[in-house]
């Protein structure tokens, strides 16, 4: 079985307020974007990494990669574009399975990840690492609507994998309906297709404020990978 990984990297990260790039952001003397490509890197079934940066980009190529291993891409001006450009790179190499994981999302442990493969594959079925919401979650614009059930709801994470071909039309269908595709699975969806939840740990945050990285720096001092 054959899977490759794209990593979004494209962003501008506009919420974090920073002069560069979140995702190229230095924590305990790496960037951001390294700790996530070392943590995909170290999962035993994944083949190939192909990582997609803006055409702006001047920080990537700093970056000590394995060229076997690694391939780039440009990104595009959504999220969304950037993953179908990789998927478009990757097109002719007949992966089986791709998993998308954000840049932005260093924290992400192995283990979940290979547990995510091992419930696609065996299941034959696309998936997502997700968890559950743990606040009160409120409808409302300045006062409150009402109060949302939760006890199905589920924050969506990353790795999201599909396979590439289903992917690749799926995302196709969203762009050319106008559908709101803010991940993978929102696309597959769209598309008709049944999407696994996986049960991922809760501390695979997405860095997305200044906030953030205060965390992020504490749980990548503490984890052992
Ligand atoms: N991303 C991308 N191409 C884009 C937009 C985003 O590859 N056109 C990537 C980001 O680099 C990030 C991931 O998608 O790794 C998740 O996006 P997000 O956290 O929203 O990052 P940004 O779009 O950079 O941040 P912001 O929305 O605050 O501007
Ligand atoms: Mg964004």
């Amino acid at each position: 079985i054959k899977i490759a990984a794209i990593v979004p990297a494209a962003g501008i990260g506009s919420r974090m307020q920073s002069a560069i790039p979140k995702q190229y952001l230095t924590i305990n003397h790496k960037t951001i974007l390294e700790h996530t490509l070392t943590r995909l890197a170290s999962v035993k079934g994944i083949d190939h990494i192909c990582v997609a940066i803006s055409p702006d980009d001047i920080w990537f190529s700093n970056i000590q990669l394995e060229p076997t291993r690694f391939s780039q891409v440009l990104g595009g001006k959504e999220r969304a574009d950037s993953v179908f450009n990789a998927l478009t790179y990757l097109k002719e190499q007949a992966f089986d399975w791709v998993l998308v994981h954000d840049a932005a999302r260093p924290l992400v442990q192995v283990d979940d990840i290979e547990h995510l493969i091992t419930q696609c594959i065996s299941h034959n079925q696309g998936g997502i690492l997700a968890s559950k919401v743990k606040d009160t979650i409120k409808r409302g614009d300045t006062s409150i609507k009402e109060t949302v059930p939760r006890d199905d709801l589920w924050q969506a994470l990353t790795p999201q994998m599909f396979k590439p071909d289903e992917l690749y039309q799926a995302l196709l269908l969203g762009a050319k309906q106008g559908a709101v595709i803010t991940d993978e699975a929102s696309a597959m969806e769209f598309s008709g297709h049944a999407v696994m939840l996986v049960a991922g740990r809760s501390d695979n945050i997405k860095i997305t404020t200044p906030e953030d990285l205060t965390l992020a720096e504490f749980y990548l001092t503490n984890s052992k990978d």
